[in-house]
């Protein structure tokens, strides 16, 4: 039996993108199609959403609006891979340009606690036949976005007298205890929609004051410690993880730790509740896009067997930010998002460290002004030795991966991590904090790795300045031992993170679930 599965989600790679999610979001579904799925995305109308689907028709007028005159479904495909899209026209709360979050001045929209529900509700709309022509078997919601999906799936079917989603005996617990008024019945249990929730990043949570709870339109009693309340306010986010019936997150190593007080955002004693709901499955790379043999965006083309055009990429970028034409100088790059998450205030107190040794740094990034400052100052201190560009630039960050010789993600949490995969497949070597899924994918240069032909990076353990700089001295010395550079360089690029075994992963769970 063919596998109907629903995508929910607020960005898609090229439509719209901030970070990770939206390559997840374009590459999951392409790849679950190849494994036999018959996988669709839902999307709100973002402008850059609208403006890019291919074949946009109508398919549904929508009766609720959260707010707006009027709302609508259109079914379109993704141009390049042809991926079924659902989105959802609402111009009232979707049609603004730029960030989907916030505005010009970077403080989220006031509505977004009903633009998001439109998003949740929607999903639940297509579960329930609103297209006549496709309903999905599975709804995917990934981040606090789409976390409504779950908790409207679940009040339409104990509307019903379907099963709730801790009701079946292996999962029964406190949780299912709290949910025991959903009526089960077992005859129904088999129609039921299967949600699963995808955790991209714990930390934003779509947290809402306690009065925005009626304009969503769920049953009274959802509104509790077992259900979408956090700490007396609204939680988007708790509402996935609370109702859907599997939690997934993007890397083994993040599943265990949001289970702790640590890195568990106030949520790791309901994860830790549901820990045998909950799955890691490390996300992956799209070779299409991110391939150094066929990527246009870079200076020359290279791969593992002929790396000549590598060194090209670096002089075209050294060139491009005005840095020092040199050669053997190691340039170090950063493609980020310019958060607290990513640990970039540490680097930057590194960063006389890479200099002092002859080594150059490149960043690409937007965020925080005070990282903004901090890295601007520090280029035009060294103008030969620091570049920096503000601002999100999808060619310049590929242009950068190619050209650098080590990518620095020296993140506090890093739910997965894409840039260090992408560092790999280039042949920069990644710099990267031992968290997540950084510490799932790149191999550390000890001695004994290097003599196992298992190092790929350079990992430091601690979040301390000290242990930043170690790595970054490890760096250098082994680019002064030009053999084993080149041997762990060819290593990281044979590394095959492709979405084809992730992607089976989640057939597998989707099948455990219809
Ligand atoms: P996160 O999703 O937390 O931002 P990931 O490493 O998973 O981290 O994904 C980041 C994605 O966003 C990568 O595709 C990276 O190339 C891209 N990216 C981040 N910042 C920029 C930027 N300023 N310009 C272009 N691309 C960026
Ligand atoms: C999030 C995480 C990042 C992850 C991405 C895609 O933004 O911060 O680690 O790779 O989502 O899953």
């Amino acid at each position: 039996m063919t596998i109907r599965v629903l995508h929910v989600a607020s960005e898609l790679y090229p439509l719209l993108k901030t970070g990770g999610l939206a390559d997840v979001t374009a590459a999951l579904p392409a790849a679950l199609i190849e494994q036999g799925a018959d996988a669709r995305v839902l999307l709100p109308g973002f402008t850059s959403v609208a403006a890019g689907l291919a074949d946009l028709r109508p398919v549904a007028r929508l009766s609720r609006t959260f707010g707006a005159p009027e709302a609508s479904l259109e079914l379109g495909r993704l141009p390049g891979s042809g991926v079924p899209v659902y989105m959802i026209r609402a111009d009232a709360l979707y049609s603004r340009p730029g960030n989907p979050y916030l505005d010009a001045e970077q403080v989220p929209y006031g509505d977004n606690a009903q633009r998001f529900a439109l998003l949740g509700w929607a999903a639940a709309q297509l579960a329930q036949h609103a297209d006549p022509d496709w309903a999905p078997r599975i709804v995917h919601a990934h981040d606090w976005h789409a976390g409504l999906a779950a908790a409207y799936l679940h009040a339409a079917a104990r509307e019903r007298g379907h099963a709730g989603p801790h009701s079946t005996p292996p999962s029964a617990g406190p949780l299912s205890a709290a949910l025991a008024d959903s009526r089960f019945d077992s005859r129904f249990d088999s129609l039921r929609t299967r949600t699963v929730f995808t955790i991209h990043n714990l930390a934003y949570q779509g947290i809402f004051p306690a009065q925005q709870f009626d304009m969503l339109g769920l049953p009274a009693d959802f509104f509790d410690m077992h259900g979408v309340e956090f700490y007396g306010q609204l939680s988007f986010l708790k509402a996935g993880l609370y109702f859907a019936d599997k939690i997934t997150t993007v890397s083994p190593t993040y599943a265990r730790e949001i289970q702790t007080v640590a890195q568990g955002c106030g949520l790791e004693a309901l994860l830790k509740g549901r820990a045998h709901d909950l799955v890691g499955i490390l996300n992956g790379v799209d070779y299409a896009i991110w391939n150094p043999a066929h990527d246009d965006a870079i200076a020359a083309y290279y791969s593992a067997a002929r790396m000549s055009g590598k060194l090209r990429c670096k002089t075209a970028l050294q060139a491009r930010l005005k840095l020092a034409q040199r050669h053997d100088a190691p340039v170090f790059g950063v493609v980020s998002r310019l958060t607290e998450q990513k640990g970039l205030d540490l680097l930057l107190g590194a960063l006389p460290e890479i200099v002092a040794r002859g080594g150059q740094l490149v960043v690409l990034g937007t965020g925080d002004a005070s990282l903004e400052q901090g890295f601007t100052r520090a280029a035009h201190q060294h103008p030969d030795a620091v570049a920096v560009e503000l601002g999100f630039d999808e060619t310049l960050a590929h242009a950068i991966v190619a050209g650098a010789d080590v990518m620095v993600v020296p993140s506090r949490f890093e739910p997965c991590g894409l840039t260090q995969l992408y560092a790999l497949a280039y042949g920069a070597l990644p710099l990267v904090h031992r968290v997540g899924g950084l510490a799932d994918t790149v191999v550390d240069t000890s001695l004994e790795n290097l003599a196992d032909g298992l190092a790929t990076g350079f990992v430091f353990e601690r979040f301390e300045p000290d242990a930043l700089v170690a790595a970054i001295r490890r760096a250098f010395a082994l680019h002064a031992r030009s053999r084993d550079w080149r041997q762990t360089r060819a290593r990281g690029m044979q590394q095959d993170f492709g979405w084809a075994a992730s992607a089976q992963r989640y057939m597998a769970l989707y099948r455990e679930l219809a």
